[in-house]
């Protein structure tokens, strides 16, 4: 096994450090080239570029670990090149093939890999494939040229506090439009939450509750997680709607929810009165840099109301689910088939 870094692991929040090498590959003249590692962490582009002009981007969130017993894995990386396929679909962008895209995550982990964070220490590897228009545009229309590219950085808890109970609000803004593109990760739709959370953080709150655009009754997701709730009798509830961002780690925890640990989920519209009448038992946020972090009271408008887990911890079902789930990423428990994809033995 490659020696770690010399880096104060536990103290690490979610933010960026350099590190060795990324992965960069150019598309032109219709192909994707070879891609090469590179030192370099500056990107030169052309100011007429079209993701500068026009924001044309998206990107991915997955993370490697250094299990139990020392291997360097990641977790369900195809299912991160498929949503990339859909982005970049979505937004007439060149799709980079899923087999090299996976390939070219295991490689950039490999070369990166004395910064995958030790087993144990509540830290692991961010990685972050990104994609953008790069030849200059001026009318609007799509780029000509993209650069794929794939950054590591080492991170902890994305909520300061780590498993500590969040607060969030319901945002009198929203972050997809009906027919927009929430359902997929363009950096546009980041850009659009940024007023927005800082708004939030100005008032006190941890993150944004996003309604549903059109009639603003329904439950979507925040600026960064999926929402998933528990009943009193212990049904997994998990808001559908199609502008929302279909989270990985949200469609893992609907499978260990049904499959391993036999609950009841029931996917389908969630309305934020149910939340006022007080129906769910406990609330979470999930994502890959959430992974599930208790929700403890959702704020509207001058009134709180209180999810029955409190303010303290997380309650019993997510912690089971939170516990199955890092225990899988991190090699404790057995993974279902293809989940895990080993870096290095
Ligand atoms: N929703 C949004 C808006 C996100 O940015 C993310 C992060 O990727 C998620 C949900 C969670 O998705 P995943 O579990 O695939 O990381
Ligand atoms: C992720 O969880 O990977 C994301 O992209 C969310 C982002 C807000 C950090």
């Amino acid at each position: 096994m490659v020696p770690k870094k010399d880096l104060d692991w536990g103290s690490l929040g979610f933010g960026y450090l350099k590190t060795d090498k990324r992965f960069i590959s150019n598309y032109k003249n219709g192909a994707w080239d070879e891609g090469v590692l590179s030192d370099d962490a500056n990107v030169v582009i052309n100011e007429c570029a079209g993701v500068l002009q026009y924001s044309q981007s998206c990107f991915e969130g997955l993370k490697a670990y250094t299990t139990e017993d020392g291997k360097i894995v990641c977790f369900r990386p195809d299912m991160n090149a498929e949503r990339m396929k859909n982005s970049c679909e979505r937004l007439e962008m060149p799709v980079f093939p899923v087999d090299r895209w996976v390939q070219a995550v295991v490689d950039t982990v490999r070369a990166d890999e004395a910064w995958v964070p030790p087993y144990g220490s509540g830290a692991t590897l961010y990685i972050r494939p990104y994609m953008f228009g790069s030849n200059p545009v001026i009318g609007v229309k799509p780029a000509d040229e993209y650069q794929f590219r794939i950054l590591t950085t080492p991170v902890g808890p994305y909520f300061k506090g780590g498993a500590k109970p969040i607060v969030i609000r319901i945002s009198d803004f929203d972050r997809a439009a009906p027919r927009g593109t929430g359902h997929v990760k363009a950096g546009l739709n980041y850009a659009m939450s940024l007023h927005a959370i800082m708004d939030a953080h100005r008032n006190g709150f941890n993150e944004n509750l996003y309604l549903d655009p059109a009639t603003r009754t329904k439950i979507e997701e925040t600026g960064g997680a999926n929402v998933i709730f528990v009943t009193p009798d212990n049904t997994l509830v998990v808001p559908k709607s199609p502008s929302i961002l279909p989270s990985i780690t949200r469609r893992s925890i609907v499978y260990i929810a049904k499959e391993i640990l036999g609950m009841k989920v029931d996917e389908r519209e969630v309305y934020f009165d149910e939340v006022k009448k007080g129906e769910f038992a406990e609330c979470g946020l999930c994502g890959t840099a959430a992974v599930i972090s208790p929700v403890g009271k959702i704020y509207d408008h001058g009134t709180e109301y209180d999810i029955p887990s409190g303010m303290e911890k997380m309650g019993p079902t997510l912690q089971k689910l939170y516990d199955t789930l890092t225990g899988i990423q991190m090699g404790r428990l057995e993974a279902p088939k293809g989940w895990i994809c080993v870096i290095d033995e």
